[in-house]
């Protein structure tokens, strides 16, 4: 699906786009590399036969009458590897007799009764990864009923078909000179089933949030010439096609608001800050009007400013404005599939350069509560930003609940590695939400506490508060303090997604190297099962 942008959408907002036409246009792509396709079953005559095997080499119908077809050629080949039908194996069987396919692979589904959604698309994505690895174009798997087994036939077909989408994902548009034995080389993957209109209908709402989540990677993996607050600012407006109302603030707007905070921080650059509010108005009947807020940092550049950081590693910091991302990537997907829930998203994009304009540390600035802030390092941008947007949302909005998502703190990464977002919340029942709604769908939460000792730390001598503790502990839980302060009684999780917006190596079946979209499931599903009108 490509949009192009009427002149009247590109009204919509205060900013002006000339800008942008002297300068590269991103454009996020919703294609996918790989075509998937639905038919109903029937023996493949070419490419890659994938067929599931159950934990203990048990076989599934189309492993057992592949195995009759073939002599035994299935039996044979585990009966001399280590290959047990346990989940993340595969077992490749190349131009096996009696079937005219160049080969079989044998994927491992588990145990039956923990073939789950996440399981499944976990097995989608192996089987794509490997048929890549393997140089193979086309594969075909049969999804046969089985009994006893947690989801139908068409639902598995489907959850298959999403997880070998999520990992087919690429961002590829800079590379101009790649021959075609490097690129991916699986085009086709065929899911047989015989339930087809039920296969495909499972699979629509799961295919157009594998859209929204290739919008946040698109988004995260730009680099930052490319994407920059304005650039940005201008790529959300595409939402407006899906029928999300997008204002764009620039920085007259941004100070006549009182945004100190984030004109502070953006005041070293040449690319000024933005604002950018969407809004989905998918429940104009309900009772309770009042909207879930989604708010994002959006740092397109984090040198540190004066406080700059060290070279090594600098280039990570094109991702700071993943917080943000994942929220447009999530106001696209509500809005894509019509959710029946009022949802605000507002993100705020600057860049955080050193040079003669930057703020010092020391510097006193004003924030849009009318706190003022002593920035003692320049280096904790992201809680300024957010700062102004946190406040600016509860002002406006009135929410019923407020979630933020940010590259807040590398702490969080000392604490829960890359395998765990930190949560922070000041509301336990929207905290046991998101925990239990982060294990469903595969992208888990931590919650880390909240506490006055903490927020003691952040008082400034100078100021109303300062923008990093005294100590050297708890840096991540410091951040979180920093932004309570700016948030009222409305329920409110901080999540802090630091170690999970990037991936540097392709561990996870779902996620390729790069960019990860972490968030989008999650805050999805949490729509989907609490602020969703049913
Ligand atoms: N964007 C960084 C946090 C970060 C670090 C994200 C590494 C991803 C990977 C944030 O703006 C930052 O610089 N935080 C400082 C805070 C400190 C100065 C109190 C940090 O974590 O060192
Ligand atoms: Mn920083
Ligand atoms: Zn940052």
């Amino acid at each position: 699906m490509i949009f192009h942008l009427t002149a009247k959408s590109l009204e919509c907002g205060a900013v002006s786009a000339s800008h942008a036409r002297l300068l590269p246009r991103p454009k996020p792509r919703r294609q996918t590399l790989l075509k998937l396709a639905f038919l109903k079953p029937d023996q493949p005559t070419s490419g890659t036969y994938i067929v599931g095997v159950l934990d203990d080499r048990k076989l599934t119908p189309a492993a057992a009458s592949l195995d009759k077809k073939t002599g035994g050629v299935v039996t044979r080949a585990m009966g001399s590897s280590r290959f047990r039908g346990r989940k993340d194996e595969s077992l490749d069987i190349l131009a096996p007799r009696g079937v005219p396919v160049s080969r079989v692979l044998l994927v491992g589904l588990g145990k039956l009764n923990e073939l789950d959604a996440l399981r499944l698309q976990a097995v989608g994505g192996t089987i794509v990864a490997q048929l890549n690895r393997v140089g193979e174009a086309m594969g075909s798997i049969v999804i046969d009923t089985l009994q006893g087994a947690p989801l139908s036939a068409p639902d598995m077909a489907a959850q298959i078909a999403y997880g070998a989408r999520l990992r087919s994902y690429r961002f590829d548009k800079y590379r101009t000179r790649e021959k075609e034995e490097q690129k991916p080389s699986l085009k086709t993957l065929t899911v047989l089933v015989t339930d087809l209109a039920g296969a495909r209908k499972s699979f629509a709402s799961l295919d157009k949030l594998a859209d929204a989540i290739f919008v946040t990677r698109d988004l995260v993996s730009e680099p930052p010439n490319v994407i920059y607050p304005e650039s940005m600012a201008d790529l959300a407006k595409r939402l407006v096609a899906f029928g999300v109302k997008v204002e764009v603030l620039d920085e007259k707007q941004l100070a006549k608001l009182g945004m100190g905070a984030i004109l502070g921080v953006g005041q070293g650059s040449v690319r000024p800050p933005r604002v950018v509010v969407m809004r989905w108005d998918g429940a104009p009947k309900a009772k309770d009007k009042r909207p879930i807020a989604f708010c994002g940092k959006g740092v397109t550049f984090d040198t540190g400013g004066i406080s700059i950081k060290p070279s090594a590693g600098m280039e990570d910091m094109k991702w700071d404005m993943a917080g943000a991302a994942v929220v447009v990537g999530l106001m696209e997907g509500l809005a894509a599939r019509r959710a029946k829930v009022n949802a605000v998203g507002v993100v705020g994009l600057v860049e955080n350069m050193p040079s003669g304009t930057a703020q010092r540390p020391s510097d006193i600035i004003k924030s849009m509560s009318g706190r003022t802030i002593e920035v003692l390092n320049t280096d904790a941008e992201g809680r300024l930003v957010l700062a102004d947007v946190l406040w600016y949302t509860q002002d406006r909005f009135k929410p019923k609940a407020m979630i933020d998502l940010a590259t807040l703190t590398g702490a969080i990464i000392i604490a829960l590695g890359n395998e765990f977002a930190g949560l922070f919340s000041n509301s336990d029942e929207l905290a046991n939400r998101l925990l239990a709604v982060g294990k469903g769908v595969g992208e888990p939460l931590w919650r880390l506490p909240l506490a006055e000792a903490f927020d003691r730390d952040i008082d400034s001598d100078a100021a109303d508060v300062k923008n990093i503790g005294s100590g050297r502990g708890g840096g991540s839980i410091i951040g979180a303090q920093f932004l309570q302060r700016f948030v009222n009684d409305v329920p409110w999780a901080h999540l802090d997604i630091a170690g999970m917006a990037w991936m540097r190596n392709g561990e996870n079946p779902l996620v390729p190297k790069g960019a990860t979209g972490f968030g989008v499931r999650l805050l999805d599903r949490l729509v989907h099962d609490h602020y969703e009108a049913k």
